[in-house]
């Protein structure tokens, strides 16, 4: 055992993935610290941990410390040993001779080097075919933002392997405590991009991950722990951190929504896409803040571009007057039903007529990219057709219950006069009876 004191200090001060792993890191690292404390006593008696692999492995017998680190890592599991991504001959028990020109040692790696040497694996389908994982990593990595500033301007601020998978303790990435694991990502992305020096530098925002976590897309990700809605990498991607060019918007929100993209390629926009004057999604709802969309967004956003005094402002101004009054209509309805409900009013097939009108409804949500007056107005007049049916067979069950109403009160008032007439003729036969005996007795 070497280096027990220092790696001691290491082990208490380890750097962080993510905030997330931050308990779970520590006390594991108490956990090893313990275990070495241990050691320190019993190192004269006992064999160090990693005794049989150590047999075989110089490194490991001089590092064990490192291989306790590596312990619970995908890598470790697989027997995956110092050499393999530092280099050297393992055979020889020497340090220098471990260690020596010709044996690939690379001592602690650059960046750079970080890529390759991640890459010697990862990028080969000889040795990852057996484990069905994909080989393109290192490729697509060198295509992204982070990947060509660092190979070719030598930036080594960017992020590399490592900064996002960890590199002594990586683990799958579908393991919940991963750096990368949908609800870690965000924070592991915005250990750089949330450093304001940093980011300065290059003239970007370091308040990317605070509007995202505001936005639609990162409460359904932080509240409703919805895996699937999109984040950092589904939309930069994991390895081609590429930001969308205005091009490829489109792609990365189409993903998702399928149906707004579809409609949006039909639309008037469409073609302007093309000369770059218009990008797909991104013009009217914008990217790392999108907010819940409603018609109210017409009032906003149309108008950058479509005056209220020109000729398409008019079209603009039609679209969003189905929208609204349809939102409006199917609120008034479904409230109308429900009054009527409490008032004992059977409502069952107006109910069901509610639900298609409400999938009409759902269905405008997407077509409106079309921008076409009369394909909305197609939708809109069958959710106006249903619901003023609905509106019409309510208020005329309402009137007919209030006829049968009415219709009670002549049986009421027959009711009436009967027992008037009945107490009036049995006060007259009561009077007759006490006139009779009056008259016996005298
Ligand atoms: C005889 C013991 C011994 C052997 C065998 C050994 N090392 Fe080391 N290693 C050391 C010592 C001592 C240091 C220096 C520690 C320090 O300065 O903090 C070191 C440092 C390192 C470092 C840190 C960078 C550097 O060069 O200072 C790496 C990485 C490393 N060793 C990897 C390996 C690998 C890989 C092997 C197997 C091929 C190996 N070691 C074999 C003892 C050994
Ligand atoms: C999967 C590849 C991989 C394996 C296996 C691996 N290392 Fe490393 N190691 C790295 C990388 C990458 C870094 C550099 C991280 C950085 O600086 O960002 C590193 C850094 C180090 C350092 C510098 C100090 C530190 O913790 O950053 C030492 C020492 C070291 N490794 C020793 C070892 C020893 C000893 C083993 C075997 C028990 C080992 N490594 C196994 C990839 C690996
Ligand atoms: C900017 C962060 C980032 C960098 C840099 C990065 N990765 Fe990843 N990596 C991810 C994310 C995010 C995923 C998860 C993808 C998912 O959940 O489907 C991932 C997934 C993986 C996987 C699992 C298989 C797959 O492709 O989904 C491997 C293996 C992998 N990365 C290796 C690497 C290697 C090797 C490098 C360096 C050449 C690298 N990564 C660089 C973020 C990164
Ligand atoms: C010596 C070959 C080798 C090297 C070098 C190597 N890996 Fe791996 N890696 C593997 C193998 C093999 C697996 C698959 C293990 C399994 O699935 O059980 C793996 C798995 C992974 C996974 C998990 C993939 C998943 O599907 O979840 C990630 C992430 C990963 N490695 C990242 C890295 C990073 C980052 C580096 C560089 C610091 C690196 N690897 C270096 C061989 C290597
Ligand atoms: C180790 C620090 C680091 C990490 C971690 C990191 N980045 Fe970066 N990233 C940078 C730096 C520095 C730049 C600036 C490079 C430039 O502008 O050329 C950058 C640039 C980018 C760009 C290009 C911006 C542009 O317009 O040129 C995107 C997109 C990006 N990062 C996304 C991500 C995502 C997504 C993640 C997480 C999966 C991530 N980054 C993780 C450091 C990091
Ligand atoms: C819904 C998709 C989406 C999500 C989620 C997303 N981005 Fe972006 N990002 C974009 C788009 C679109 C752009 C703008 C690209 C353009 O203008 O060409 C962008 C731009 C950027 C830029 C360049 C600077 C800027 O603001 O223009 C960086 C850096 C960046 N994103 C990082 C991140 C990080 C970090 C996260 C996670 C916290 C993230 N993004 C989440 C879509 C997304
Ligand atoms: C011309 C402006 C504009 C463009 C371009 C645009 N949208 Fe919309 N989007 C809107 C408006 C306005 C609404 C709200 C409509 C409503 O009230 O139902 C909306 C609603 C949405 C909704 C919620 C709709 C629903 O189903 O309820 C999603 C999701 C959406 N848009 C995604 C996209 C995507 C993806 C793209 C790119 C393919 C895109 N939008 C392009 C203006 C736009
Ligand atoms: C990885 C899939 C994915 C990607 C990529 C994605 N989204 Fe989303 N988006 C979702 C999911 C899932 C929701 C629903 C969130 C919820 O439950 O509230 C959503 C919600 C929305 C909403 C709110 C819908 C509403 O009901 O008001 C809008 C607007 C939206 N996304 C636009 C975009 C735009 C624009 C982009 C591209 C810049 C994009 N999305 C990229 C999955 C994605
Ligand atoms: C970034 C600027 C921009 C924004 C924002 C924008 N548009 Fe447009 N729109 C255009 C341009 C440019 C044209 C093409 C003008 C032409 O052909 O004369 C166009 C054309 C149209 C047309 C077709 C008119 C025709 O007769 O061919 C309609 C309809 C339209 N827009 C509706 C909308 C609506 C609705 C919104 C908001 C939800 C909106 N636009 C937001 C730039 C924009």
């Amino acid at each position: 055992m070497i280096k027990i004191e220092k790696s001691r200090k290491r082990y208490l001060n380890i750097p962080n993935n993510t905030n997330a792993m931050k308990e779970s890191e520590i006390s594991r690292a108490a956990t090893i610290a313990g275990i070495l404390f241990v050691c320190l006593f019993f190192v004269p008696f006992v064999p160090p941990a990693g005794a049989a692999a150590a047999e075989e492995n110089s490194c490991i017998r001089c590092h064990a410390d490192y291989w306790e680190e590596m312990k619970g890592s995908i890598h470790s599991q697989q027997k995956i040993v110092c050499n393999k991504c530092h280099g050297g001959d393992p055979a020889q028990s020497d340090q220098q001779l471990a260690k020596a020109a010709g044996t690939g040692y690379i001592g602690v790696p650059n960046k750079a080097q970080i890529a390759e040497m991640c890459g010697q694996c990862h990028a080969s389908v000889e040795t990852m075919n057996f484990y069905g994982i994909r080989t393109d990593q290192l490729a697509q990595y060198k295509t992204s933002a982070h990947g060509k500033k660092l190979i070719q301007d030598r930036d080594e601020r960017v992020a590399v392997c490592s900064d996002c998978h960890g590199y002594h303790d990586v683990i799958s990435v579908s393991n919940p405590t991963s750096p990368v694991y949908p609800l870690n990502l965000p924070k592991t992305c915005n250990k750089c991009h949330g450093n304001k020096e940093l980011m300065k530098k290059y003239g970007h925002p370091s308040d990317i991950f605070e509007t995202y976590s505001e936005s639609v897309h990162g409460k359904a990700l932080y509240e409703k722990k919805d895996l699937s809605v999109a984040n950092c990498a589904k939309c930069h991607g994991s390895h081609g951190a590429i930001p969308p060019g205005v091009s490829k918007i489109g792609d990365t929100c189409g993903k998702c929504h399928i149906n707004e993209k579809k409609y949006f390629l039909e639309s008037p926009h469409a073609r302007l896409t093309q000369d770059g004057k218009f990008s797909e999604c991104i013009t009217c709802h914008g990217y790392h803040g999108i907010k819940h969309a409603g018609p109210a967004l017409y009032d906003q956003v149309c108008i950058k571009c479509h005056d209220a005094a020109s000729a398409i402002h008019k079209t603009v101004a039609e679209i969003a007057t189905m929208l609204k009054t349809e939102g409006e209509t199917i609120k008034e309805t479904e409230n109308l039903v429900k009054q009527a409900a409490v008032e004992g009013i059977f409502v069952e097939n107006e109910q069901a007529s509610l639900k298609e009108a409400n999938t009409y409804m759902l269905e405008i949500g997407p077509l409106q990219h079309i921008l076409n007056v009369s394909k909305i107005g197609e939708v809109y007049k069958k959710v106006k057709t249903i619901t003023d049916d609905i509106k019409g067979k309510v208020l005329k069950k309402r009137k007919s219950l209030q006829w049968r109403k009415y219709a009670l009160y002549p049986l009421w008032i027959f009711i009436f006069v009967m027992v008037v007439a009945l107490w009036i003729k049995y006060k007259q036969l009561m009077k007759e009876k006490n006139l009779n005996q009056g008259t016996k007795r005298g």
